[in-house]
């Protein structure tokens, strides 16, 4: 089969013929529909020694991806033939301390779709069935593809209270507009976007007319955010961006006893000032990675079940597997939403 494949410590990818994957009597083989380009696929693509640190090589890459069992190993009674599904590509164990405790996030055996664990920017991918997320009849594998980065999204706005709670969500990247998505089906009051790519902020402000998309570079969202909070702040900022300039910001904006969830992978140390920002404010912090396993996927169905927020304009691109060069360019360039890759 085709694969989009990382042998060495090069920049870029091989797309070159492997062997399609063997599975083990608890695993299922998945025929690939479609998979997105995730932020760490570019990080993976450019070689960033963070990246590089996690992969054992040579391995097939990708992770956002949804497709179709065509195989299942003979331990396997959750799924079946014919079933559309979609991997938590954090691959946990189920049996070490966090999985027993329900934090499987925290697994300390865990695999990594893609990066340990061959993934999905190729024709077929064998996953444990453990980690697979069946899909209800009717759905596009498209949104299934997505699953993975709207679960990031879903988490980072329910790692704390949000009904009846205004929120700013700083970076509106695909994960930031997911964000946004869940703040406003799971009961947030007033959201602000904040975004400085033009393509986005446009995408943005179409996508939410319910929120305030605000582009730093031009206007102070300190300003706008204190003046439509009676001078309070936000309950809860997000951060999607990865931007030390963003991160301080969520502080900057936040209310007094307010909770910031931190998302974003900043490039390496940041600045902070925790005196005034997190002390003097009595603030929450929260790191978040990931998915919640299996809570974010179901709050992500229920999410979708409300038909009140649709998340598939924000796939703005389609390429075949083989012009992942191309792909890649535009997914790092701003201008695009999700970019979807076609085996
Ligand atoms: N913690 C996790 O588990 C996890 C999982 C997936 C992604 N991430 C991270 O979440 C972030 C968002 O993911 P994404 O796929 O949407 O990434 P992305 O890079 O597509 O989006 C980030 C957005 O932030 C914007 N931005 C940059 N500087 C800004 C600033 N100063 N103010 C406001 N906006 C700014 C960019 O223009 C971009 O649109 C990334 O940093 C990614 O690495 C974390
Ligand atoms: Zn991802
Ligand atoms: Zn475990």
């Amino acid at each position: 089969m085709k694969a989009l494949v990382k042998t060495s410590e090069a920049i870029g990818f091989e797309y070159k013929d492997v062997d399609v994957p063997k599975i083990g009597p608890k695993d299922v083989l998945v025929k690939i529909m479609g998979t997105t380009i995730c932020g760490s696929d570019i990080h993976a693509y450019h070689s960033s020694p963070n990246i590089m640190k996690m992969f054992q090589l040579p391995i097939v890459v990708g992770h956002e991806t949804c497709g179709e069992v065509v195989k299942v190993g003979q331990y396997v009674t959750s799924i079946k033939k014919g079933d559309l599904i979609s991997p938590e590509p954090h691959i946990f164990c189920g049996e070490c301390y966090y999985c027993q405790n329900g934090a499987a996030l925290n697994c300390l055996n865990m695999g990594l779709l893609g990066h340990t664990i061959g993934g999905a920017f190729a024709e077929y991918m064998a996953v444990p069935a453990h980690v697979c997320w069946k899909h209800p009849p009717g759905i596009s594998y498209e949104l299934g593809a997505i699953h993975e980065p709207i679960g990031v999204g879903v988490h980072s706005i329910m790692s704390g209270p949000i009904n009846g709670k205004s929120v700013a969500v700083f970076g509106c990247g695909p994960i930031g507009m997911f964000a946004l998505g869940a703040a406003r089906v799971f009961g947030a009051t007033k959201m602000f976007g904040i975004e400085v790519a033009p393509k986005r902020i446009a995408m943005a402000r179409q996508l939410f007319p319910d929120a305030t998309i605000i582009n730093p570079r031009e206007q102070d969202p300190v300003k706008i955010i204190m003046d439509a909070t009676g001078g309070f702040g936000v309950d809860v900022s997000i951060e999607l961006s990865g931007s030390a300039d963003a991160t301080r910001l969520c502080f900057d904006v936040l209310k007094r006893e307010g909770r910031v969830s931190l998302v974003g992978v900043p490039p390496g140390p940041i600045e902070f000032n925790f005196h005034p920002n997190i002390i003097l404010k009595e603030a929450t912090v929260r790191g978040v990675f990931g998915r919640e396993v299996w809570q974010t996927w179901w709050q992500l169905r229920a999410m979708l079940d409300t038909g009140r927020f649709d998340p598939l304009p924000i796939i703005t691109h389609r390429f075949p597997l083989a012009e992942y060069e191309k792909a890649f360019k535009l997914a790092q360039s701003g201008e695009a939403g999700k970019v979807l890759l076609i085996p």
